[in-house]
This record gives C-alpha cells, sequence and structure tokens, in this order.
C-alpha cells in the first residue's frame, strides 16, 4: 500500500485543549512495499502516526492518502474495507486471556473473511498450517494449541506479531515489536517481520527504541516533539542525527547520562535500548 502524508497533525481525543497536538504538520510519501523505521525519544508521536496511518486517529488538519484514497472521505462501509487492508499490531497485543493461540493467530483474518468463513471458525478453527507456520517464524509453533494467558509476556508479543503475516493486510504498522524479546529472538522477530513482508508485498513501518535495528532498516524516521525531526536513508543516519534526535531526554527523563546511540559498531551491544 502507498501513502502520502501531507501537513498532516493529530490530536488524541483525551488530550487537553492547551496541550501541543501529539503530531506537528507532517509530510512524506511511502512507497507500496517499502520498509521504514521510526525512531525517537518516548512521547515523541510515533504510535500516535501509526494510529493514525492505520486510520484510527482522525488528522485536526492535512491530508492522509492511502493508495491515492483519502479514508476520511469514504462512506462509513468503504472505510471498514479499507482498515481490513490495514494491520496496526499494538506493543501488547489486547489477546483475550482465555483464548487459544491457535485462535487468538487466526482472528487477524476476520475482516478479510466472509461471515459464514467466520462463523465456521468458531467452532473449529479453519487454516491451521497457516497459523502454526506463522508462530513457527517466532519459534512459538509449540503453543499453537495453548491457552494465551498461560503466555509469558514475550510470547505474547510474539503471537501478536504472528497475527501480523496472516491477516492479508497490504500495510502492517507495527508498534515496539522488540519490547518484550530478549535479543537472540528479537533478532529472529525482526527478521521474520521484514521476510514475511517483502513476501507479501507488504509496506512495513515499525517502530522501534533500538537504534541498531532501526538502522538496518533501508528509510529511517526520526520523529521529536511531534515533528519529522529527519526521514532518511539509514546509511545517512549518522551518530551526530541521533544524538540530536535523542539529545536532553535522557537527562529530562531518568537524570542519567545520555545514551550511547551509535548506529553501528563493534563498541554498540547487540540491542540499544534508548528510553
Ligand atoms: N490516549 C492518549 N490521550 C491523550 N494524549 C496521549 C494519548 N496517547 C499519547 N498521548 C500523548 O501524545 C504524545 C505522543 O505520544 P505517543 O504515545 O505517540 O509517543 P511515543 O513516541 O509512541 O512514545 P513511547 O516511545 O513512549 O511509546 C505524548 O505527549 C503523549 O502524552
Ligand atoms: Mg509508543
Amino acid at each position: 500500500m502507498r501513502i502520502s502524508v501531507n501537513g498532516l497533525s493529530a490530536r488524541h481525543r483525551a488530550a487537553s485543549a492547551t496541550a501541543a497536538p501529539a503530531l506537528q504538520p507532517l509530510s512524506f510519501e511511502i512507497a507500496a512495499g517499502e520498509q521504514v523505521a521510526i525512531i525517537g525519544p518516548s512521547g515523541a508521536g510515533k504510535t500516535t502516526l501509526l494510529f493514525a496511518l492505520a486510520c484510527a486517529l482522525k488528522p485536526m488538519a492535512g491530508s492522509l492518502r492511502l493508495d491515492d484514497t483519502d479514508p476520511w472521505g469514504l462512506p462509513v462501509p468503504r472505510l471498514q474495507k479499507l482498515r481490513g487492508r490495514l494491520l496496526l499490531a499494538p506493543q501488547t497485543p489486547p489477546l483475550p486471556p482465555r483464548q487459544r493461540v491457535i485462535t487468538s493467530v487466526l482472528a487477524a483474518r476476520l475482516p478479510n473473511q466472509s461471515l459464514a468463513a467466520s462463523l465456521r471458525s468458531l467452532i473449529y478453527p479453519t487454516h491451521i498450517a497457516e497459523a502454526e507456520a506463522a508462530l513457527a517464524r517466532f519459534d512459538l509453533a509449540s503453543k499453537l494449541w495453548d491457552r494465551v494467558d498461560r503466555l509469558s509476556g514475550g510470547e505474547r508479543q510474539r503471537v501478536g506479531l504472528a497475527r501480523t503475516l496472516v491477516s492479508g493486510a497490504s500495510l502492517w504498522l507495527v508498534d515496539e515489536p522488540l519490547s518484550s524479546l530478549d535479543p537472540s529472538r528479537a533478532a529472529l522477530a525482526i527478521e521474520s517481520l521484514t521476510q514475511a513482508a517483502r513476501e507479501r508485498s507488504a509496506t512495513l513501518i515499525t517502530t522501534l527504541h533500538q537504534v541498531d535495528v532501526a538502522t538496518r532498516f533501508p528509510r529511517v524516521i526520526g520523529l521529536r516533539e511531534g515533528h519529522l525531526h529527519f526521514d532518511l536513508p539509514s546509511r545517512e543516519v549518522t551518530h551526530e542525527r541521533l544524538a540530536a534526535l535523542y539529545a536532553q531526554h535522557e537527562h529530562e527523563l531518568t537524570g542519567a547520562p545520555p545514551v550511547d546511540v551509535t548506529p553501528t559498531g563493534e563498541a554498540a551491544p547487540a540491542v540499544l535500548y534508548c528510553r
């Protein structure tokens, strides 16, 4: 799916009227099948931007076009149909506790499935092999029939990522996919996600706090205080640019010295947490 954002600003419904909009006017284009990482300090507006792109938050001003269509100009049934082509994977997937993993994974198919097929799948899951294959890519195939509330936080997060693969969506919006994962599972998860998006020609946009992972994406968008701080091919995301993106926030938030945001290099640990 192709994305065009022009002067888009957005404010959360619950935000106070005096607070600055979470997204200040932003403009960028993302081509179909592109893979983009969004980074920036906590509170920069990364999640809000994913919500706006998922048509879950209406812009205050400016425009959003998805495959040359203005979603907010569509009648509700067509907007719902378009939403079926978008998959927002939240940082903590809302998985019903008593549900089995297989049901949770296959629930991602529902928006693009007929009512009859959805009802049939309530009685007995269809597409079992597809769900198992998606889970296997996150080293979770053995949990296919387990209950969701018996999984660890990291396992739940990986179930959320497996849902993306079966969704049939053409725009994947993934919020901090690695936040509960250990370094080796994080590496597998990002490899599986990017590879699967390529296989399905899906556009992949993911927010990340791990700068070294983000700079392995072809393109990196840096957000700060709701503004586009940079939008660059990853080879141009220099140490200086990263330092400017995250400048002072570590002092403000924790009193700790600024983190090392070296994008690559031997001295950098495998995964950098910049919160
Ligand atoms: N539901 C909400 N209601 C009101 N304001 C919100 C809501 N969610 C986020 N905000 C505000 O919008 C701004 C951007 O928040 P957002 O969650 O997009 O940041 P983020 O970059 O994703 O941060 P993090 O790295 O901590 O996830 C912040 O100032 C935040 O306080
Ligand atoms: Mg966020």
